[in-house]
């Protein structure tokens, strides 16, 4: 109907991610403080606001959209949402996707499946049962594994998610490589970001993926792949295994030039970048003047989207770049 949304660099915007609730069943050390806030209900969009907007965006060019949290799955209406988005795959929309920490994976897996989902993304920084409840702050790896094996069970294609963490689970990544591509998955490596106060000290524990891909390529032959799934990782090929390997790097080779993405919160707030505060809060339009009113927001929010995030870790760095928590943008 209206013209594309393209940001003020040029950029073409067409995958959006959306926080569906800021809550969360684990406390993910590099994620979530140990006691945490969490946001009155009033204030976190309705399913019908949240399909009413994805209709709205996906008018306007959204190809691609990403539930996200929070664990999205804690949400009980989570099945209906994605139904309901659903039912633009193929008109407009081409995929519909989940990250979620696999928790409760094993009770959603076939319904969505049956809503067009065809490919999630589980966290999982950790085979070992107690080094994966340290990192979770208590929880239980063998739901996720259950989780796992339902996905599978309902061909949903998996990429496992690890934040590599320097003294946690850095020994870990050759033998979770090995496992993914046991299990058919692939597996992507992220660089731990600064946003929110978690209570303890990223410095710590930040390691540069560059030096991870030194180990890894001692141990394997790897080769750049140009597969790209509309997300900033950038792929390699591990010889002899067919499990992809992925790379997200925003501290050690930002990849900001081609993002094309944009973010809603739980709240109906929109963020053009995850390390920025700038933001549009659509809820209170939408509350007030219904789609009508929210339809001018979006140029003024594609206005607001950065060259690029200025996220920085070390000892000169701020411990946050943004305050508020991963769970709250989505990721
Ligand atoms: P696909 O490419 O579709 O598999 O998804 P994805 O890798 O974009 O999504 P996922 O939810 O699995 O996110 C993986 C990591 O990438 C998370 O830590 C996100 O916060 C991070 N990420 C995604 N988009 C951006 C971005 O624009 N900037 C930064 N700095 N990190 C991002
Ligand atoms: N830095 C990097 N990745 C993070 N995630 C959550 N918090 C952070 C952070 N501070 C990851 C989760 C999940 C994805 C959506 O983001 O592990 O896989
Ligand atoms: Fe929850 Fe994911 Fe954050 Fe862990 S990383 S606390 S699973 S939102």
């Amino acid at each position: 109907s209206r013209a594309p949304m393209t940001d003020g660099l040029g950029r073409r915007i067409d995958y959006l991610r959306i926080s569906v609730t800021d809550r969360c069943d684990l406390r993910c050390r590099y994620c979530m403080a140990e006691r945490m806030s969490f946001l009155p209900k009033n204030q976190v969009l309705t399913l019908e606001e949240i399909a009413l907007l994805a209709d709205l965006f996906i008018a306007r060019g959204i190809r691609k959209i990403r539930l996200t949290g929070g664990e999205p799955l804690v949400r009980r209406d989570m099945p209906d949402l994605v139904h309901r988005i659903g039912r633009h795959l193929g008109k407009g929309l081409d995929e519909l996707t989940l990250t979620t920490n696999g928790m409760r994976l094993a009770g959603h897996a076939a319904a969505l499946h049956n809503a067009g989902v065809r490919r999630i993304n589980v966290s999982l920084d950790s085979l070992s049962p107690t080094c994966f409840a340290h990192i979770t702050r208590g929880g239980d790896i063998s739901k996720v594994l259950q989780g796992l094996d339902a996905a599978r069970e309902a061909s949903l294609a998996v990429k496992i998610n690890m934040v590599a963490l320097r003294g946690v689970n850095e020994h870990e990544i050759l033998p979770m490589l090995q496992w993914c591509d046991s299990q058919g998955f692939d597996l992507t490596l992220i660089e731990t970001m600064p946003l929110g106060d978690t209570g303890e000290d990223r410095t710590d524990h930040y390691l540069p993926l560059t030096q991870v891909m030194e180990h890894i390529g001692r141990h394997h032959v790897l080769k750049a792949l140009p597969h790209r799934t509309g997300g900033p990782a950038r792929y390699h090929a591990v010889e002899g295994m067919t499990a992809r390997l992925g790379l997200i790097t925003p501290l050690t080779n930002n990849f900001c030039a081609d993002c094309n993405r944009m973010r809603m919160t739980c709240e109906g707030k929109i963020f053009m970048c995850l390390g920025h505060e700038d933001h549009v809060d659509f809820r209170a339009a939408l509350r007030e003047g219904g789609l009508d009113a929210v339809q001018p927001l979006i140029d003024r929010a594609l206005r607001l989207k950065p060259a690029r995030h200025d996220f920085r870790i070390g000892a000169d760095a701020p411990a946050a770049a943004v305050n508020r928590h991963m769970s709250v943008t989505g990721g």
